[in-house]
C-alpha cells in the first residue's frame, strides 16, 4: 500500500544543489520535506570551509537540511562529526554511496561496503554519540550488487533513522540497469525505514516504486528534480489524491527561469569575472536543459561571455508560458 506521508528528499548533488538552489527551490515550488546538502569532506585534514559554509544555518533558513558527511574511516568521520554538529545539526547522513573513484579507491563513499571491519568501527562510534541521530545513503555495492550482503547485519545493528539505497554498484557511477531484484531482497532484509533513491522523473515513477516497496518512509529526487523542479510538488499532490493538471512544458520552463534568475542574482552579488560566474551558472542547465528547445540550449551551451549568456537566457523568456 502507498502510503500518503512519504517523505520527499532533494538528492544531495555537488555543484547543483548548493544552498542558494535549495532556497530558491524551497520558496518558489516547494514539495520537498527535506534537502540533502551534498557531503562535507576533509581537504588537507581539515573540514572543507566551503562545504560548511554551505550548511550554515543562516543560508538554510527555512529549510529542513540533512547535512552529510564522507569519510574513509572512524577518525574522519569523529572529525566531520564535530564540525557539522558545531553549526547546530543533531541528524548526520552518513555517505556509503559516492562512486567517484577516487574516493571509492581510498576506502570512502561505497568503497566503505567492501570493509566491514570499518563499518563496526561506525556502528561503535554512532552508538557513542546518543545525542546524535544518524542515517546512511548506500550503493548495493563498489563492484557486485551482493556486496551489500556482508554490512547488512552491521547496518541492521546501528540505530539509524534511515537507509536511503540507490540500487547502482559503484562502477557503474550514475548510468546503465538499475538492480531492482537485489533491491528488493535489501528492503526485505533491512530493520530501518527505507528511502529509494535512482532515476525517478516522473510522477508515475515515484507512484510505481512506492507500490514496489511496501511501506516504503521516502523518495529522493535528484537529477529528475533539476530538470523538473515541480516534481516533488506535482508527487505530493498525486499522494494526496489532490487532482492537479500537470504544468505544461511552457509552465516549467518559466519556473526553472524563476529559479534561474534567483540563483544567478546571487551568484552576480557574490562572484567576479565573466569565467567565474560561467562556472558557477552553467551547471544549473545540465540538467534543466532537458525540457528546453535545442537552439536555446545550444545558445546557453556555447555562451563564452556574460553578455552572450544573458542574451541567450533572455531568448528563453520567449517560450514561457
Ligand atoms: C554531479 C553529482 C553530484 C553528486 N553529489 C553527491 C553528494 O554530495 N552526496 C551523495 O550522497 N550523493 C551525491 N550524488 C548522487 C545523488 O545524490 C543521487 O544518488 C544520484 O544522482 C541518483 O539519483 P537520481 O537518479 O535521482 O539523480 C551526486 C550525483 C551527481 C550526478
Amino acid at each position: 500500500m502507498i502510503t500518503d506521508n512519504l517523505t520527499i528528499f532533494m538528492a544531495p548533488m555537488q555543484g547543483f544543489t548548493d544552498a542558494g538552489y535549495r532556497s530558491a527551490h524551497a520558496r518558489l515550488t516547494g514539495g520537498v520535506d527535506t534537502y540533502c546538502a551534498p557531503f562535507v569532506h576533509l581537504e588537507h585534514g581539515e573540514p572543507r570551509r566551503r562545504d560548511l559554509r554551505d550548511i550554515a544555518p543562516e543560508v538554510n533558513q527555512g529549510l529542513t537540511l540533512l547535512p552529510q558527511v564522507l569519510f574513509r574511516n572512524v577518525e574522519e568521520l569523529a572529525v566531520l562529526t564535530d564540525a557539522v554538529t558545531a553549526q547546530g545539526y543533531s541528524h548526520i547522513d552518513l555517505n556509503l554511496g559516492c562512486p567517484f573513484p577516487p574516493q571509492m579507491k581510498r576506502g570512502r563513499g561505497c568503497g566503505l561496503l567492501g570493509r566491514p571491519e570499518v563499518m563496526e568501527d561506525v556502528a561503535r562510534f554512532v552508538a557513542s554519540r546518543p545525542e546524535l541521530t544518524f542515517s546512511v545513503k548506500m550503493r548495493l555495492g563498489a563492484d557486485d550488487p551482493d556486496q551489500w550482503k556482508t554490512i547488512m547485519p552491521v547496518i541492521n545493528s546501528m540505530a539509524l533513522k534511515h537507509v536511503t539505497i540507490h540500487p547502482r554498484i559503484g562502477i557503474q557511477q550514475y548510468g546503465g540497469e538499475l538492480y531492482m531484484d537485489s533491491l528488493t531482497e535489501f528492503a526485505s532484509r533491512l530493520h530501518h525505514p527505507l528511502v529509494y533513491n535512482g532515476d525517478i522523473s516522473t510522477v508515475g515513477g515515484a507512484l510505481d516504486i512506492a507500490a514496489k516497496l511496501p511501506g516504503l518512509s521516502g523518495i529522493m529526487i535528484g537529477r529528475g528534480l533539476l530538470a523538473r523542479p515541480t516534481l516533488a510538488s506535482e508527487i505530493k499532490s498525486a499522494l494526496s489524491g489532490e487532482q492537479r493538471p500537470t504544468p505544461t512544458d511552457a509552465e516549467e520552463i518559466a519556473v526553472l527561469l524563476d529559479l534561474h534568475d534567483e540563483i544567478y542574482q546571487q551568484y552576480t552579488a557574490t562572484l567576479c569575472g565573466d569565467a567565474q560566474l560561467l562556472s558557477k551558472i552553467k551547471p544549473f542547465w545540465e540538467y534543466a536543459g532537458a525540457l528546453l528547445p535545442h537552439k536555446a540550449a545550444k545558445a546557453i551551451r556555447k555562451a563564452g561571455s556574460v553578455r552572450n549568456y544573458e542574451r541567450a537566457v533572455n531568448d528563453l523568456r520567449f517560450y514561457r508560458g
